[in-house]
């Protein structure tokens, strides 16, 4: 096993260069499901035997009537009559997208309410499973819808209206989806910020989104690590006091005292009575908090994403439109139905794959979902399949970086537990490598599971390309086909439409319900970043191949991000923190390929002419970066060097030093004739550590 995972990053990149399958392998699935697997779903749209491409060509001819079928599913106060109307030529007007424009509505009626009032109160919402194995509770949809409306009441409470930011800093507890349904019901904007980011981070997020109130928590566990949640906060609070709105108040839950504590820790969390959420709660109770019904084009929530700029941008996502696609896509995708399925979504709330498929998607789809606030790896690598088998999960959301972390450890920590039910495995985050796609089909599925590969990003909200079971062959180097409504193009590097089979910048060609709307106080940015590029098209920032049957696959980024276990980081960003360092000069920072993570950052550094780099310099880089983005983004190598390799007008040559970090001293560097001393190169390879 430990063999194939350390093949795994060149299989990968052999798999993306080799002769693409061809359709016909459909014939020859591996997996032969049942009939009828998973495809009732789609029979509810497409009566008939099911055809995903047929289904496909009809969702993208008829889009506007498409999306407007799916919304009725859904519960909607008063209908405009509008569809789908956008423009994504900057040349031509202002760049938008509107679903539904003038209809009304509210997310969390739709989550709650609406599952309720058809008979549901009694069905569970989540499953909880805590760091520490049994401290788990569950919550049923009535439940749920009273902590909501309680919640709601607090908000009010501390003046939070429509159209108000409120920060959420919370770990993986059934508080911050009951957060952000709060929000949504009273129509207040949430800004969910990863509990693994640093004061600096949060305090940066907190002060762009402008939030009016900060949720926290006073601490949880990270396996056997004590996180201070509030003392994080507070620290953030104060970086933000000379922010144009600084934060109005802070509330902050009592978690500790209902967990299993797996280590002692003296710190204790510093509330003082205004921030005690239960008080709070108290002093609410007559505060009345009815479902605000909202604007189909009002926001429902504001996620911060890496820029390759350094900084983080705040995607926007609206109401009715990103509410029908995660609604739909949660449903095609995992088969949602009425019945005793359990789904678990893997990724934290903080990211996008939590707002869609951890709490909006299931949610508008009356499912029973897995909340899981620990790590896969604590108590040690069995626990994913410990808790499959607990609670019978049938559908699973993984990360290529989180399987790859688990099949490096003996199968029985997988094949001793009852995977029975388990029947769809999606996976999101990076490219799928053979190795893992394998061991999930193999060790995970006993070949009896399809595993969908999905790939999208915080700013589509919701599924672009997909490898659907009923259109996908269940083979490891299949590609993905687009989602229904979606419709991709590859561009040369003259902006041109690729025609057929081959290779480009991965763009997209007409607007979907669900995508971002703008960025946070930067609508500018928004068309630079996205739009400009190549007007006319979404770009996606990633580069694609694709087959004569379409099969799409996404080679990863083409700007200066890197996704590091799933999550995307910025160069720039990690940079600046490197080069805040009195004794560094520069710092250049590039993505280099690791078996577990998928990519991770490596540093060069220049420092003062005859300065030397020392352990305490490094260990001081290291914390830096650590406070200031957080453990994540801290390189793998810093690496001292005396010059960078630049081009005459400056620009520094990532390409090279790409080949350095990765240790290909035989590698083709390109054109080096452009570069204003190529004495560098030499430098670079004779500084590289030796175990880099
Ligand atoms: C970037 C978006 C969408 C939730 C997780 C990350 C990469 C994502 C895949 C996949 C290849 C993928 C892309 C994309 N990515 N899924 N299935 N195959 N690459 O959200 O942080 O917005 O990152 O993740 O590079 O642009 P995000």
């Amino acid at each position: 096993m430990l063999r194939c995972l350390r093949v795994a990053p060149l299989s990968l990149r052999a798999n993306l260069h080799s002769s693409v399958h061809p359709w016909s392998a459909a014939a020859q699935r591996a997996v032969a499901p049942p009939e009828d697997f998973n495809d009732r779903a789609f029979k509810e749209y497409f009566p008939g035997p099911c055809n995903y491409r047929q289904q496909y060509n009809e969702s993208v001819h008829n889009g506007d009537e498409f999306w407007t079928n799916v919304a009725n599913e859904l519960h909607f106060r008063r209908r405009s009559g509008k569809g789908l109307e956008y423009n994504f030529d900057h040349r031509k007007g202002e760049v938008f997208v509107k679903f539904m424009d003038g209809s009304i509505t509210n997310v969390a009626y739709n989550c709650l309410e609406k599952n309720i009032i058809s008979g549901m109160g009694n069905k569970v919402a989540y499953k909880w499973e805590g760091n520490v194995k049994g401290d788990a509770c569950e919550i049923t949809y009535s439940e749920l819808r009273d902590k909501v409306v309680e919640f709601a009441r607090v908000l009010k409470s501390r003046g939070v209206k429509k159209g108000d930011v409120v920060a959420l800093y919370l770990p993986m507890i059934i508080d911050l989806p009951v957060a952000m349904l709060a929000c949504a019901r009273i129509g207040a904007i949430h800004s969910v910020v990863f509990a693994g980011f640093s004061s600096n981070a949060l305090a940066e997020r907190v002060k762009q989104a402008g939030a009016k109130v900060l949720v926290t928590c006073d601490g949880f566990y990270r396996a056997e690590k004590y996180i201070p949640m509030k003392q994080i906060a507070d620290d953030a609070v104060k970086v933000c006091e000379d922010a144009k709105h600084p934060v109005e108040s802070v509330l902050c839950l009592e978690h500790l005292k209902t967990v299993t504590r797996p280590s002692h820790t003296t710190d204790k969390a510093l509330i003082r009575d205004e921030e005690n959420f239960e008080f709070a709660v108290n002093d609410a109770k007559d505060v009345f908090a009815p479902v605000e019904w909202v604007q189909a084009e009002d926001p429902l929530f504001i996620l911060y994403t890496s820029g390759s700029t350094g900084a983080p941008k705040g995607v926007v996502h609206t109401t009715a439109g990103y509410m029908t696609t995660a609604y739909y896509s949660q449903k095609v995708t995992f088969d949602a139905q009425a019945n005793n399925d359990v789904y678990w979504c893997m990724a934290d709330c903080g990211w996008i794959t939590g707002h869609t498929y951890g709490v909006y998607g299931p949610l508008l789809n009356g499912m029973t979902s897995v909340l899981f606030e620990g790590v896969p790896s604590y108590p040690d690598y069995s626990r994913t399949w410990e808790i499959v088998g607990k609670h019978k999960v049938s559908k699973l959301y993984t990360s290529p970086t989180a399987v790859r972390s688990m099949m490096a450890h003996p199968e029985e920590m997988v094949t001793n537990y009852d995977r029975s039910q388990l029947n769809i495995i999606g996976t999101v985050g990076e490219p799928m490598n053979p190795c893992a796609w394998k061991w999930l089909h193999e060790v995970v599925g006993e070949r009896s599971c399809a595993i969908v590969d999905t790939y999208w990003q915080t700013e589509t909200g919701t599924h672009l390309l997909t490898a659907h079971h009923s259109a996908v062959p269940q083979e490891s180097s299949c590609g993905n086909l687009p989602f229904h409504g979606i419709v991709p193009a590859l561009l040369d590097e003259n902006g041109k439409k690729v025609k057929g089979p081959g290779s480009g910048t991965l763009v997209i060609e007409k607007a979907w319900p669900g995508m971002m709307r703008t960025l946070w106080g930067d609508y500018e940015r928004f068309v630079n970043t996205y739009f400009a590029p190549f007007p006319g098209y979404y770009f996606t920032g990633d580069g694609a191949k694709r087959d004569a049957e379409n099969h799409y696959w996404v080679t990863g980024r083409v700007d200066d991000l890197m996704n590091v276990s799933g999550h995307l980081l910025s160069t720039a960003e990690i940079e600046s923190a490197l080069a805040a360092n009195p004794n560094i000069v520069e710092a250049a920072v590039v993505a280099t390929p690791h078996d577990v993570k998928g990519q991770v950052p490596y540093a060069f550094i220049t420092m003062p002419e005859g300065q030397v780099m020392t352990p305490e310099i490094e260990k001081e880089m290291r914390a830096t970066v650590r406070q200031r983005i957080g453990a994540i983004a801290v390189p793998d190598v810093i690496q001292f060097t005396p010059g960078l390799p630049k081009t005459r007008s400056g620009k520094i040559v990532r390409r090279i030093l790409r080949k350095v970090a990765e240790g290909e001293r035989n590698a083709d560097l390109g054109d080096i004739t452009t570069l204003a001393d190529d004495t560098v190169i030499a430098e670079l390879w004779s500084h590289r550590p030796e175990n880099a």
